[in-house]
């Protein structure tokens, strides 16, 4: 697959068998993330590979708790209130149970954090695209980031003081096989050229 049919094919996976995903391809995938640019060439990202089924499960449920006690109002996020309406209802797993979940880091002062973590996720996400397997931005624990328990999980995790989470990634591989690479069709993006 060239570069272009990567990006273009690539797809949010968003139900994953427990097939491990093996060590050279995750390697890979994470070298994708640290190649990525940073402003002024800053590389302050922190990758967090998470596979341990048990921390998996601990984040997933620190993550239900947090939501079920939140409120939605008319302005909540729609993505967030589904986060909260699905945590009250209980069994929800923001990581679609997805065998490694990449957390993405940055400094918590550092202007360009939130963007150097998404260029280096859509770099992994293209990457494990080309390697057959499914991915999916997943932005719950950067909601959370300030969250008293979540913080003190992420801590325990390598997370630094001075860091914050601005991103994460599902990754694995699909359920049904392939990773989804159904066609979006484009709505919006608008292109002026001049
Ligand atoms: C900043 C950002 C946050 C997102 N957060 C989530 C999320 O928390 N959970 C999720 O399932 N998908 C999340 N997505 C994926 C989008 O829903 C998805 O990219 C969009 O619907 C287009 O579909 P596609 O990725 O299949 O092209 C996020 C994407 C971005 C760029």
């Amino acid at each position: 697959m060239d570069t272009f049919d990567a990006i273009i094919t690539r797809r949010s996976t968003r139900g994953y068998s427990s097939a491990p995903v093996e060590r050279d391809k995750l390697e890979k995938i994470i070298e994708a993330g640290r190649f990525a640019p940073s402003g002024g060439n800053n590389q302050t990202n922190h990758f967090i590979v998470v596979q341990n089924p048990d921390v998996l499960q601990k984040l997933a449920t620190l993550a239900q708790e947090a939501f079920a006690k939140m409120e939605v109002t008319p302005e909540t996020y729609s993505s967030l209130k589904t986060s909260i309406l699905l945590s009250k209802k209980g069994g929800y797993v923001f990581h679609y149970n997805a065998p490694v979940l990449i957390i993405v880091a940055n400094q918590k002062n550092y202007g360009n954090n939130m963007a150097d973590c998404a260029v280096a996720v859509e770099n992994m996400m293209i990457a494990a695209n080309e390697l057959d397997l499914g991915s999916c931005w997943i932005n719950q624990i950067h909601w959370l980031t300030e969250d008293e328990k979540i913080f003190a999980c992420l801590r325990s995790l390598g997370l630094k003081e001075n860091e914050r989470v601005y991103a994460s990634m599902a990754l694995g591989y699909a359920k049904d096989g392939k990773p989804n690479r159904k066609p979006l069709p484009r709505k919006g993006n608008e292109v002026t050229y001049v």
